[in-house]
């Protein structure tokens, strides 16, 4: 997001925590609330890759950008990192669930680690996040945005760990809304499609697939990362979003509904994944 059809400074004296913002379009959530004036924490595994992309983000939104390793299949690792995170700061006001694994695979040939894997990384990291954060959350009535996919609306091939692990992330969505309202607490989902340019889109489709943008999105391109970053700035903003809760917004120009959750035609992968 070069220019923005936002105030560069909607979210003055704010603070964002994000999972998985090292990278593809988490990175892109962090530098869209950075660019309007909020400060951030980014955390994932690896430490030295999170450092670069640190320095990256501050240097380009003029904003602070605090790197810190933390695995979210280990609560102790977040309950550390919120900590580090509000001795830093002194508040934390937006939280972005956004750490996720995934890759092609049929359920004949998943491994059974293969599958707990992602449900450990999705779902149990997601609960890990949204339960290490809620003290800090309280004190600032901030919001949760987790990060979804449309996978399990439908039947989709391949996909079995990653549509199992996001249901888990909608219905936790929902769970927190109704119980941590009375916190002042939102929480909410986005649930990005085909994002051009993305690790998902690397690792979920073909060299073939690309080219079925006219077959496979309704709007007949792909999304870009500014997609997923303007509906981060409406969800996470306490006005804009002030009565939205539990709520599950799909950016992805409609693609599900005509074509699933994934986009390989089965002649690409039958007898290979
Ligand atoms: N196909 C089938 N199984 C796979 C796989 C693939 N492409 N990649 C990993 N697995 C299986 C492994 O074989 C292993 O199971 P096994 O012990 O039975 O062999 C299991 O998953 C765990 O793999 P491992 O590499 O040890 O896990 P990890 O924690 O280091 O990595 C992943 C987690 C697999 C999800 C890895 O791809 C990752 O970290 N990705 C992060 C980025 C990402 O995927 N983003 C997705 C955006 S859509």
């Amino acid at each position: 997001m070069t220019t923005s059809i936002f105030q560069n400074d909607i979210f003055k004296g704010k603070v964002a925590f994000v999972t998985g913002g090292g990278s593809g379009i988490c990175k892109g959530m962090t530098e869209a609330l950075m660019r309007h004036g909020a400060d951030s924490v980014i955390v994932s595994r690896t430490l030295s890759k999170l450092e670069v992309a640190a320095k990256e983000l501050a240097e380009r939104t003029g904003r602070r950008c605090l790197p810190l390793a933390c695995d979210v299949r280990n609560y102790a690792d977040l309950e550390t990192a919120f900590r580090k995170a509000q001795e830093h700061y002194g508040r934390i006001d937006i939280v972005i669930c956004g750490a996720a694994g995934n890759f092609l695979a049929s359920a004949e040939r998943l491994s059974a680690n293969g599958f707990k894997t992602v449900m450990e990384i999705d779902t149990i990291g997601t609960f890990n996040t949204c339960k290490a954060a809620l003290p800090h959350l309280k004190q600032t009535k901030g919001c949760i945005i987790s990060v979804s996919a449309t996978f399990h609306y439908v039947g989709s091939p391949l996909q079995i760990h990653a549509a199992a692990a996001k249901a888990g992330v909608d219905a936790m969505t929902r769970t927190l809304a109704a119980e941590w309202g009375a916190y002042g607490i939102r929480i909410n989902t986005i649930t990005p499609g085909p994002i051009a340019g993305t690790t998902g889109m690397e690792k979920l489709t073909t060299k073939d697939t690309v080219d079925l943008v006219e077959s496979v999105v309704p709007l007949k391109t792909w999304g870009q990362i500014r997609d997923i970053e303007y509906a981060t700035l409406f969800l996470a903003h306490p006005e804009s979003a002030r009565f939205i809760s539990g709520a599950v917004l799909v950016v992805d120009g409609g693609q599900w509904l005509v074509s699933g959750g994934g986009i390989v035609p089965e002649s690409q992968w039958r007898g290979k994944l």
